[in-house]
């Protein structure tokens, strides 16, 4: 089976293109691809989202960032093996859970698998990241990771994954906005922050990578009450670089109100996803109840305490 897992992130999103570390969880729910031989050219039809394109020479109207990333796959390949890829699809799009990065190391896999061949998962994610830099020009490669490797780990650039083993298991719920944005368009909206105040933003980064080794810590510790609180400080920071929306900081409060013990956007931010902690079962509950009352559709988000991660949707309205 070809396969790549979405992710959440809990700690570190945007600083961690400006080389600070990001603390993530990859969830089960992800892409799967299914490749047969075909006298070509290389076709990829993503069924829920109605999607086809191909490596030939006519461009796919509106599916052109698509078409490249598949392009850029196709040429790792010097063969004249074509292929007719599949894909399932169960992760919102442009959501913050990673959707493109597990679609690019499905595919990646499918491609070499329906060739016989097999490579590292080290490979895959240096592949991965040139079929994501199509759609996000500068990714820090944390969603590549997460969705080649699975588990929950802290991510730096040009580090070794830093795996990361919670005492107690890990419970979120992650609720879809209703609003996408553009990863790309978000990046490059803090970088030009950060290029007009480094001083200041600078130290917002750091102040953030110091959430991410308290964070790494409470997770150890099986401490979810400091957990919660580091992921509101971080929501806060996040904030100041424009990247909430008065919709997310609504689901926030009410996820908060609900009874979680704290609660972000996870990703880019602009819309997208937040994620909110809960320790309870009636938390659980609760939390879940707000949300959907909110019309928003709700993921279940689990790590065990072995660090592996399980994920259902659950009441998706
Ligand atoms: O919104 P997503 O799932 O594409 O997550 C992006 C995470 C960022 O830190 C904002 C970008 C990156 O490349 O790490």
């Amino acid at each position: 089976m070809a396969y790549g897992h979405g992710k959440v992130i809990l700690f570190g999103e945007h600083s961690v293109v400006h080389g600070r570390p990001a603390l993530a969880l990859a969830v089960e729910r992800g892409s799967e691809v299914h490749a047969q031989k075909t006298s070509g050219p290389t076709v990829l039809s993503i069924a829920p989202w109605g999607v086809d394109v191909d490596t030939g020479d006519a461009v796919n109207e509106g599916r052109e960032p698509l078409q490249r990333a598949l392009k850029v796959a196709r040429a790792f390949y010097q063969d004249q093996v074509e292929l007719a890829l599949s894909a399932t699809m169960n992760l919102p799009s442009g959501a913050g859970m990673g959707s493109s990065a597990a679609l690019g190391v499905a595919v990646l896999r499918a491609m070499d698998d329906a060739r016989g061949l097999t490579r590292s998962d080290d490979e895959i994610y240096e592949r991965s990241l040139a079929w994501e830099r199509v759609f996000h020009g500068n990714p820090s490669g944390v969603d590549n990771a997460m969705a080649t490797h699975g588990g929950m780990a802290v991510f730096k650039k040009g580090e070794p994954l830093a795996r990361i083993v919670p005492r107690h298991r890990v419970r979120l719920i992650a609720a879809y906005s209703g609003s996408s944005s553009s990863t790309k368009t978000m990046v490059e909206s803090v970088a030009r922050q950060f290029q007009k105040e480094p001083e200041r933003v600078g130290k917002l980064f750091d102040s953030i990578a110091a959430i991410v080794s308290n964070g790494k810590l409470a997770l150890e510790q099986g401490d979810m009450k400091s957990l919660g609180q580091l992921m509101t400080l971080n929501q806060k920071l996040l904030a100041s670089l424009l990247l909430s929306t008065a919709e997310i900081e609504e689901m926030i409060a009410v996820a908060v109100e609900a009874g979680a013990l704290g609660a972000k956007v996870t990703g880019a931010g602009g819309g997208g996803c937040i994620i909110a902690l809960v320790e309870s079962d009636e938390q659980y509950a609760s939390v879940k109840r707000a949300l959907t009352g909110l019309g928003k559709t709700v993921y279940d988000v689990e790590a065990g305490a072995n660090a592996g991660a399980a994920n259902q949707e659950s009441g998706a309205t």
